[in-house]
C-alpha cells in the first residue's frame, strides 16, 4: 500500500490530508496520505527514513521548503529557480526527487476559474516577494507576462528577484503599491496579509482598471478583504484555495499513478 504525506510544523492545520483522502476515496486506490510533524533540525533524518518505511513521496510545506530542496539528490529546473521545493518522490533507486508544483497550481486555478484570462494579456502586479511570490512570478514570466511588476515590505527581497528572474521584472517601492496597479491586466496577493487574524492587505485600488483579473494566494477566508474590495471595483477575482487543490494533482498522480481531478466536490473536501 503506497503511503505519502505533508512534512511541516506546524502541520495540524494542513488541508492536503484532506484533499488528497479525498482522492485517495474517489478514485478507490488503496492507499495512505498523512500529516507528518517535523522538526527542521529532523528533516534529514526523517527524508532518510521515509522511503524505508514505505512512502513513495511527500509534499514539503512550511518551513521545510527550502531546505527539501538542498536535501534532494535530483531538482526539476523551476524547482531550483524557485529555490523551494514543495513536492518530494522518493524514487525505487533511493534517490529523493524534488519538484515545486505552486506556480503549476497558481496557473491552473486561474485558468480554471477565468477561462479568458491570459498572462500575456498585459503587465502583471505581484505584491510580496517571499516563498510563494516566487512560484509566482516564475509561472507568470513561463506564461509570457510581458512586464512583472513586483514590491514587498521589505525591497531587497523584490531587487533579489530581479536580479534572478531577469529584464520583465520592474521593482516598486512599497508605497508605491497602488501605482504598480496603473494598467496592469493581472494582480496577485502573494503577502500572508489578509490571513485571518492577521492585518488585512491596504493597498489603494484607485488605479485598478475593472477588466484587471485579480487573485489571493491566501483562503483563509476565501474572500480576503483585498478580494472584496478588488470585486466591489468591478474585477474578475479568483480566491486562493483552487492553487492549493491544484498544485496538489501533479503530486498525486506521481505517487498513486491517478492523474486526479481538480472540481467542487474535490473544493468541498477541503473546505
Ligand atoms: P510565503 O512562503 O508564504 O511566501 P514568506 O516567505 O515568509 O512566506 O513571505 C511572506 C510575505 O508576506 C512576504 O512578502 C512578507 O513581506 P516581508 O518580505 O517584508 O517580510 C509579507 N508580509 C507578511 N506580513 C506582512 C506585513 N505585516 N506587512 C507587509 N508584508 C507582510
Amino acid at each position: 500500500i503506497p503511503l505519502a504525506g505533508v512534512i511541516g510544523m506546524p502541520i495540524a492545520h494542513s488541508r492536503s490530508p484532506l484533499i488528497h483522502g479525498f482522492w485517495l476515496r474517489r478514485y478507490g486506490i488503496k492507499g495512505h496520505y498523512v500529516p507528518i510533524p517535523v522538526m527542521p533540525e529532523h528533516l534529514a533524518e526523517v527524508l532518510r527514513a521515509l522511503p524505508r518505511m514505505g512512502f513513495v513521496g511527500v509534499n514539503v510545506t512550511i518551513p521545510h521548503k527550502e531546505a527539501a530542496l538542498t536535501l534532494a539528490d535530483i531538482v526539476t529546473d523551476r524547482a531550483a529557480l524557485i529555490g523551494a521545493a514543495n513536492t518530494l518522490i522518493f524514487r525505487p533507486d533511493g534517490k529523493i526527487h524534488a519538484d515545486n508544483t505552486d506556480g503549476y497550481g497558481f496557473i491552473a486555478n486561474l485558468r480554471q476559474h477565468a477561462p479568458d484570462w491570459q498572462p500575456q494579456a498585459g503587465p502583471a502586479a505581484v505584491i510580496g516577494a517571499g516563498g510563494a511570490a516566487r512560484a509566482v512570478v516564475a509561472s507568470l514570466l513561463d506564461g509570457g507576462v510581458p512586464e512583472l511588476r513586483i514590491t514587498n515590505r521589505t525591497k531587497i527581497r523584490s531587487e533579489q528577484i530581479r536580479s534572478e528572474f531577469g529584464a520583465r521584472v520592474v521593482v516598486y517601492d512599497w508605497a508605491q503599491a497602488g501605482n504598480m496597479l496603473e494598467g496592469a491586466a493581472t494582480v496577485v496577493n502573494a503577502t500572508s496579509m489578509g490571513m485571518e487574524g492577521k492585518q488585512p492587505l491596504r493597498v489603494p485600488l484607485d488605479a485598478l482598471s475593472s477588466g484587471a483579473l485579480v487573485t489571493d494566494l491566501v483562503y483563509t477566508p476565501l474572500t480576503t478583504p483585498f478580494l472584496a474590495e478588488a470585486q466591489q471595483r468591478g474585477c474578475h477575482v479568483v480566491d486562493g484555495l483552487g492553487m492549493l487543490l491544484h498544485q496538489a494533482a501533479p503530486g498525486f498522480e506521481r505517487w498513486f499513478g491517478q492523474r486526479p481531478e481538480v472540481d467542487d466536490d474535490t473544493r468541498k473536501a477541503a473546505l
